[in-house]
């Protein structure tokens, strides 16, 4: 039986992912540092599952302790979410996002090189291609000019890996996730946001929990048929399932290249109003919101072409809109 390490695996995608590996035959350990996390989701995994993940807490930023690691346990491969992922803190904080998202990256690799280890997976994210010039976007579109320090360390970390697969002989895929939402069918892992919610599905839900007064919609005079701004919305179960599909591909040796990456979306894309619409619809609750201005930095319209996953790692997104915002909402009620 493989064994994965999953860093950051108690967070969002990291807790659903560990729960795809074990469902697919995986041996799982994670490591986290628990800043952005629950110890308890180790828990809820296991109840999921019905097996305890072997768990770490280590922080990536203390090379000693990813020395120890590796020096102690033998993995098969290794799938890196152990980042921090917000916009605006990461244009207040650069030193913070260079460290987590950069430094973090060259310990891991640096230790796998040094042990023989491979097969490694990245999670990189849509916001390369900032405001693409065609939709959907195939993953040919050229990276753009990064908009905040948290889309440049993702580039910068997609660089890292490819000069690693071509010094080093490594295996590597990155996966470009569009916009994830929802949780386990379960409601025993979900997203956890600190806070006020920066993205707008938990931010959906805590209005519609009464948790916040109203949702505001960041701006309707786009160009787009509704004038709101489009994403590609997928179920965090269907990208768990992808890190799977990629891992297995690297595993079997049926990669092309040393280095690739991956579109994951559902290639359809969806206005913030026709969101809202799907989730009243999908949830019968109301939704209180007002449109207002326009949010700084936001891109007019993202959604994939995952014609190349679909081919290259025959995995497709199956869940809709509707059961992916009704997932989200069963998730928020059982947060009391
Ligand atoms: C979606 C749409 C908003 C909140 C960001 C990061 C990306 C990735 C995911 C990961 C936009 C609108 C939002 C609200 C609104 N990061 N909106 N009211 O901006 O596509 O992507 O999160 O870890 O790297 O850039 O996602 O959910 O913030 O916004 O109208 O209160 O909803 O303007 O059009 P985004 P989002």
């Amino acid at each position: 039986m493989s064994t994965i390490l999953v860093t950051g695996g108690l967070g969002f995608i990291g807790s659903h992912t560990s729960v795809e590996l074990q469902k697919a035959g995986y041996e799982v350990i994670i490591i986290d540092n628990l800043s952005n996390s629950r110890y308890e989701v180790l828990e809820r995994i296991t109840k999921i599952t019905g097996k305890r993940p072997e768990f770490h807490q280590i922080d990536l930023r203390v090379k000693k302790d990813v020395q120890n690691f590796f020096n102690t346990n033998q993995v098969d491969g290794v799938i890196h979410f152990a980042a921090s992922k917000a916009v605006g803190e990461s244009m207040e904080k650069p030193l913070l996002y260079y460290e987590n998202n950069i430094t973090t990256l060259t310990y891991l690799l640096q230790e796998m090189r040094v042990k023989g280890l491979d097969n490694f997976i990245f999670s990189s994210s849509a916001t390369v291609y900032g405001q693409a010039d065609e939709m959907p976007i195939t993953e040919e579109a050229p990276v753009k000019p990064a908009e905040s320090v948290y889309g440049y360390t993702k580039q910068i970390g997609e660089e890292v890996m490819k000069h690693c697969c071509n010094a080093y002989g490594l295996n590597a895929i990155a996966l470009r996730y569009f916009n994830p939402i929802g949780a386990h069918e379960s409601a025993l892992i979900g997203e956890l946001p600190i806070g006020v919610p920066q993205n707008l599905i938990p931010f959906v839900t805590q209005t519609a929990a009464g948790i916040r007064e109203c949702l505001s919609v960041f701006g309707d005079d786009y160009d787009t048929p509704d004038g709101t701004a489009i994403r590609d919305y997928i179920h965090v179960v269907d990208l768990a399932k992808a890190h799977i599909a990629a891992l297995n591909r690297l595993i079997e040796r049926k990669n092309k290249e040393n280095f690739e990456f991956y579109n994951v979306g559902t290639g359809k894309g969806s206005s913030v109003l026709d969101v809202i619409k799907a989730f009243e619809s999908s949830t019968g609750q109301k939704l209180n919101y007002k449109i207002v201005g326009r949010r700084p930095g936001d891109v007019v319209s993202a959604y994939a072409d995952t014609s190349k996953a679909n081919r290259e790692l025959n995995w497709k997104a199956k869940e809709s809109l509707d059961v992916s915002l009704a997932s989200a909402w069963k998730w928020q009620c059982a947060q009391k």
